[in-house]
């Protein structure tokens, strides 16, 4: 519960703060980060357009048990999106500062992303073959942009995908885990195990592996449901077999897919081989390509 209204830092800038998003996780675990939608105050100087609208406030949470990890992860995050070559599908930082009343305490700023996250719209409803075209062709393009500069997310799932309303555009958030040239072991910080490759509980990440997950997030856009739900899928999970696979993918997509079915299938599994390796989709546009091939 919000009990603050106001943040200042401690180089003088106030921030009102507006609304508290996310307070806890769905199953009640608490948040490592407090998420704030707040308005920056002028305070005489005229501000820069950006931050003239609504802002996020990300905040870490650092009297959690796990504090040095989220500390790690949060300081990572901070410097990733702060270089970050500006890419229209990356959640945008406009700057970083320390909390005023807690010395230890930084926060980044971002741009607020006035819509929702695919996990919440699942919560009510399913994507169209040609929704999900359009947002995964998006999400692609993100991914393209991070992979060639050797950037791994490392945690693509529906509630770090959003969808800007006012902007109307997909945007990708969350890079806590995300791995760079720089940074290359793992964070360790708490994922989501259900849209890792499992060669990621053993500290591998690369294209392959956000490709894996961004797979798993399609297959849940169309179906509703995510694919850990099915009792056979930690069994196929470990299969090298293209075949086997897509015909499992095939039956499940056949009642919201009808006509394209069969190819959507083969284009997954491809994503969601057992096997790391050159078998797997390794580019997104390329993903993203045979994903056009499959619709005509
Ligand atoms: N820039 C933003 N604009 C609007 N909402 C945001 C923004 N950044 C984060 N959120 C909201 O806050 C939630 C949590 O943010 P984020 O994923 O960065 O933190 P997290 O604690 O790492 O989350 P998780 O562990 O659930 O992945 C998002 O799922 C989204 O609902
Ligand atoms: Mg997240």
């Amino acid at each position: 519960m919000l009990v603050v209204n106001q943040i200042a830092d401690t180089a003088g800038t106030l921030f009102d703060i507006e609304e508290e998003i996310c307070v806890q996780h769905t199953d009640g675990r608490e948040r490592n980060f407090k998420i704030l939608r707040a308005r920056q105050r002028a305070n005489g100087t005229p501000l820069p357009p950006e931050r003239q609208q609504s802002v996020v406030l990300k905040i870490p949470n650092l009297s959690s048990k796990e504090a040095d990890l989220i500390a790690l992860s949060f300081r990572h995050e901070l410097e990733l999106l702060c270089n970050l070559k500006r890419q229209e599908h990356i959640v945008e930082c406009y700057g970083h500062g320390t909390l005023a009343h807690d010395q230890r305490t930084p926060y980044l700023v971002l741009r607020y992303v006035d819509g929702q996250t695919l996990k919440e719209i699942l919560q009510s409803t399913t994507f169209s073959c040609y929704q999900m075209l359009g947002i995964v062709q998006q999400v692609t393009l993100a991914l393209h942009s991070l992979h060639q500069f050797g950037i791994f997310h490392c945690d693509i799932k529906p509630s770090n995908v959003m969808l800007d309303y006012h902007a109307q555009k997909v945007v990708l958030i969350d890079f806590g885990s995300a791995r760079t040239p720089e940074h290359t072991s793992s964070l360790g910080r708490a994922r989501t195990p259900m849209y890792m490759a499992p060669e990621q509980d053993n500290g591998i990440c690369d294209a392959t592996t956000d490709l894996y997950a961004l797979a798993l997030v399609m297959y849940e856009m169309l179906t509703g449901q995510p694919i850990y739900d099915d009792a056979e899928w930690e069994r196929l999970k470990h299969s090298s077999d293209l075949a086997v696979l897509s015909e499992k993918l095939a039956q499940n997509l056949s009642a919201v897919a009808p006509q394209h079915a069969r190819g959507l299938a083969d284009v997954l599994a491809g994503c969601l081989l057992w096997q790391q390796g050159q078998r797997r989709y390794r580019q997104a546009h390329s993903l993203f390509q045979a994903l056009l091939d499959a619709f005509v």
